[in-house]
C-alpha cells in the first residue's frame, strides 16, 4: 500500500529532474527604434512638456545629464508618442495612469517578442518546444499578464508553463534567470523562454523642481527587452551552451526599504531614490557573492567576467572600488550604460550578451571573456541584490565551433 506509493512517488520525481546544470543557450535584446542623443534630451523633455521657461531646473538636468556617462538611448516615448498620449507629460490632462498602462500592454509584449524571435532563432529549434515562459517587467500591471500576450504573439503551444514577475526592479533581470534555473534543473527537458521587457511608460514624469531624484531617473532609465533560453543537458549538435548557471542567491539589505521604491498612483509609477543607493550596493554585495566564489575555490574578483546591473555610474564605480576591480572588468556593463542607459531588469542580461559578443570579438577562450568563472548580477528595490555564478564555455570546444 503506502510503501508502494512512496516509492512510485520518488522514482517519479527522480524521473522528472533534469541531469546536469541549467545552462543558458541563447540570449538576444531588442530596443525600441527611435534613438535619443543623451546631448539632446533636455531640450527635448522641457520643450515636450512645456517646460523651456524653467531655465535653471534645464540647466540642473542637462548637468545630470552629462553624469551619466550615458551617450544614447532608445525610447518609445517620442514626441508623436507623446502627442498622441497628452496625459503622459501633463498629469492633469485625463487618464495619466490608463493611457500609459495602454502604451504598455502593447509595447511590453511587443518589445519582448522581437528579442525572443532573435533568441529562439540563434537556440535553433523550433518554438514549439519551449516549455515554460518567465516575464519580467516593471513596466505597467495588467490581468491576464505580459506572459500571456506575449505566448500569443509568440505562438507558443497553449499549454507553456507561465510565471508573471511583475515590479521586481532592476534585480529582476537576475532574478527571472533564477527562477528559469530551478524551473530548468527540475523538469528534465524543459526549455525555459525568459524575457524582461522595460519601458519608460509607467515612469516618465514631467520636470518638477520640488523633485529633484525624478530628474535623475528621466535622465538614467531607456526602453528595452532581453531574453534568454535555459535549459539543462543541452542536446549535442543541436544546442549549444553559453553559460553554465552553477549557483543562485538573492539577499535584502535590512531597513533600506525607502532607498529605492515605487509607488502606483493616478499618474504612473512615482519612484523614489536616495543618493545612498551607491553606497548601500558596494557595502553589501561582497557578501552575497562570496557565497557564491567560495563554491569555486575563491578566484579572485579580477579573474572572473562581471555582467551586472548599470544602475548608474555612481554605482560602478563604487562597486569597482569596494571590490578593487580592473578598469576594463566592468566595460560590457558600461557599454551598455552608455549605448542604452538603465534598461530596468533587462541592463545586466544585455551586459551579459556583450559578454559573449565581446569574447568573440577579442578572441578569448571562453565566453567570458578568457575567464572561466563569472557573475550576473542586479540591484534594485529593497534595498535587493540578486546574483547568479556563471562558468563560461571553452570558445574552442563548443560555441563557435562549427560542429
Ligand atoms: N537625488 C537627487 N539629486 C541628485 C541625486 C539623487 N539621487 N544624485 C545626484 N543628484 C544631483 C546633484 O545634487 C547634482 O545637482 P546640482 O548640479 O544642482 O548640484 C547633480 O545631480 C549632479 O550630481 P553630481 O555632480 O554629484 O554628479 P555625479 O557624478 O554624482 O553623477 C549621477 C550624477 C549620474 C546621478 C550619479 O550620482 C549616479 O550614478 N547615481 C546613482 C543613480 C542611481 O541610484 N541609480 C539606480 C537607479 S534604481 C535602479 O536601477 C534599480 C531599479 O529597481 C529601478
Amino acid at each position: 500500500g503506502g510503501a508502494v506509493a512512496e516509492r512510485t512517488i520518488s522514482c517519479l520525481r527522480g524521473r522528472q529532474a533534469a541531469e546536469g546544470v541549467a545552462t543558458v543557450l541563447a540570449i538576444a535584446t531588442a530596443v525600441p527604434p527611435t534613438e535619443f542623443l543623451q546631448s539632446e534630451y533636455p531640450d527635448f523633455l522641457f520643450r515636450v512638456c512645456n517646460c523651456d521657461a524653467k531655465i535653471a531646473l534645464k540647466d540642473k538636468f542637462r548637468r545630470i545629464c552629462e553624469k551619466t556617462e550615458i551617450r544614447k538611448r532608445n525610447i518609445f516615448l517620442t514626441e508623436e508618442v507623446l502627442k498622441a498620449n497628452p496625459s503622459i507629460c501633463f498629469p492633469d490632462a485625463g487618464h495619466s495612469l490608463r493611457d500609459r498602462q495602454e502604451v504598455a500592454a502593447v509595447q511590453v509584449p511587443k518589445l519582448a517578442q522581437e528579442a525572443a524571435v532573435k533568441a529562439i532563432k540563434e537556440w535553433g529549434r523550433p518554438k514549439s518546444d519551449i516549455t515554460h515562459v518567465v516575464f519580467g517587467t516593471t513596466c505597467g500591471i495588467h490581468m491576464p499578464g505580459a506572459d500571456l500576450q506575449f505566448s500569443k504573439l509568440m505562438g507558443l503551444e497553449t499549454t507553456v508553463k507561465r510565471v508573471m514577475m511583475y515590479q521586481i526592479g532592476c534585480n529582476g533581470g537576475a532574478a527571472v534567470v533564477r527562477v528559469a534555473k530551478d524551473l530548468a534543473e527540475n523538469n528534465k527537458g524543459a526549455r525555459v523562454l525568459v524575457v524582461c521587457s522595460e519601458g519608460t511608460a509607467l515612469g516618465f514624469v514631467p520636470p518638477n523642481e520640488s523633485k529633484p531624484e525624478e530628474l535623475v531617473e528621466t535622465a538614467l532609465f531607456g526602453d528595452g527587452a532581453a531574453c534568454v533560453i535555459v535549459g539543462a543537458d543541452p542536446i549535442p549538435k543541436v544546442e549549444r551552451s553559453l553559460f553554465e548557471l552553477l549557483w543562485a542567491g538573492e539577499c535584502f539589505i535590512p531597513e533600506t526599504d525607502k532607498a529605492v521604491y515605487g509607488n502606483f498612483t493616478e499618474v504612473g509609477m512615482e519612484f523614489h531614490l536616495t543618493r545612498k543607493v551607491p553606497f548601500l550596493i558596494s557595502e553589501n554585495i561582497a557578501k552575497l557573492l562570496n557565497q557564491a566564489r567560495k563554491i569555486v575555490n575563491n578566484p579572485n574578483w579580477n579573474d572572473m567576467f562581471w555582467a551586472i546591473h548599470g544602475g548608474g555610474p555612481a554605482i560602478l564605480k563604487k562597486i569597482e572600488t569596494a571590490l578593487q576591480l580592473a578598469p576594463h572588468k566592468l566595460a560590457a556593463t558600461r557599454e551598455v550604460l552608455r549605448e542604452y542607459g538603465n534598461v530596468y531588469s533587462g541592463s545586466c542580461l544585455f551586459a551579459l550578451d556583450q559578454i559573449r559578443l565581446r569574447s568573440l570579438a577579442m578572441d578569448a577562450s571562453t565566453t567570458g571573456e578568457s575567464c572561466e568563472y563569472g557573475f550576473l548580477c542586479a540591484f534594485g528595490p529593497g534595498v535587493t541584490i540578486d546574483a547568479l555564478l556563471l562558468r563560461s564555455v571553452p570558445t574552442s570546444t563548443n560555441y563557435f565551433g562549427d560542429d
